[in-house]
């Protein structure tokens, strides 16, 4: 699962392994030189991490750079996205995102060395202007303006920090190596040599009741929409007074809502639509040409389903995962 040294469980996240396996060949190698040596005489050299060391709430181990090429691939990054990276470690994904994507990235890390040590990679890799660290507890810092956000985490952690992923603006693409969110299922999943890569799309808010207009083939058609929506899975009907018709697989990704129904008259329809806060706007394509279709939410938004925190039973499922 995680390279050299390899976890032999995913808990091994959690847990430091031996810095001093890492550290005593370079103590060594130092006691060894001549006193006023010119190594002697320089400044300590640069702060390296070691693979496994303590961290704040996991370890730092990092994603190989296969992975986060796909990671970063997987969230269709673009040139000026802003980039989060929670729990930046040595800083190899903002870095890459702005080195390989033109990106802005921004690491938060609690580990201020690790910090200190992405920096100076930023510098090193001529990306500083567009590849920043700051030390920060994701658990206490607001990164709801990026576009892209990317983890490598735990599962319990991506549990906790489920509910406030879900509510950033519709569109926003997360990518997680390894741990998934829960009863969230990803909307893609990629794997570069066994290692697993989760891509969610942050989804708009579809529900509620929905007043809907479209030009039918004898005049303006009004129906009544009612969505319900479960993280981005929605499922909902389209009431057209006479009768009422189920939405025939339904899709809902990021702000970009897809349909199908059967009208009135037995015609089969299709809408691609574009919600904006309490309004749907898109087309309904259909045998007599395509026509725009509209929809006003009545009543508000109601939450969308999978918002509050995760259930204890979710919470020992991932736990349960670390062997915990
Ligand atoms: C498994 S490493 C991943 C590093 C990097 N994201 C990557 O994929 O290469 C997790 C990182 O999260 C940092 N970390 C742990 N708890 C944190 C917290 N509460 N806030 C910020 N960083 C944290 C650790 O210091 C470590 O560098």
């Amino acid at each position: 699962m995680i390279s050299t040294p390899t976890p032999a469980c995913p808990a091994a996240l959690r847990r430091p392994l031996g810095i001093t396996r890492v550290l005593t060949p370079v103590l060594v190698f130092m006691a060894a030189l001549p006193a006023g040596s010119p190594l002697h005489a320089q400044e300590a050299p640069p702060y390296q991490p070691a693979r496994g060391q303590a961290g704040k709430d996991v370890v730092w181990i990092p994603t190989p750079d296969g992975l986060l090429n796909r990671m970063l691939k997987l969230a269709q990054v673009k040139p000026g996205d802003h980039v989060v990276d929670l729990g930046a470690g040595d800083g190899k994904i903002v870095i890459a995102a702005a080195r390989d994507f033109n990106a802005r990235g921004l690491g938060l890390e609690y580990d201020e060395k690790l910090v200190g040590h992405a920096q100076r990679n930023a510098r090193e890799a001529g990306v500083a202007d567009r590849a920043q660290f700051r030390q920060a507890d994701i658990f206490a810092t607001d990164f709801s303006s990026a576009d892209v956000v990317t983890m490598y985490l735990l599962p319990d952690l991506n549990l906790r920090l489920r509910p406030t992923l879900l509510a950033m603006k519709p569109g926003t693409r997360l990518v997680s190596h390894q741990f998934t969110l829960g009863n969230w299922s990803p909307d893609e999943t990629s794997w570069v040599e066994h290692r697993p890569a989760h891509l969610w799309i942050v989804p708009a808010n579809a529900g509620g009741t929905w007043k809907a207009t479209y030009a039918g083939d004898g005049g303006a058609v009004a129906a009544e929409m009612t969505m319900e929506q479960v993280f981005q899975q929605v499922k909902g009907s389209l009431d057209f007074g006479d009768i009422r018709t189920g939405l025939r697989s339904p899709q809902l990704e990021g702000t970009r809502l897809l349909f199908g129904f059967t009208d009135s008259a037995g015609i089969v329809r299709q809408v691609d639509a574009r919600i904006s806060g309490d309004r749907l706007q898109g087309t309904v394509y259909g045998p007599g040409g395509n026509r725009d279709f509209a929809a006003v939410r009545q009543g508000g938004a109601p939450p969308v389903g999978g918002s509050a925190a995760p259930s204890a039973d979710e919470l020992t499922n991932a736990l349960q995962l670390l062997g915990e």
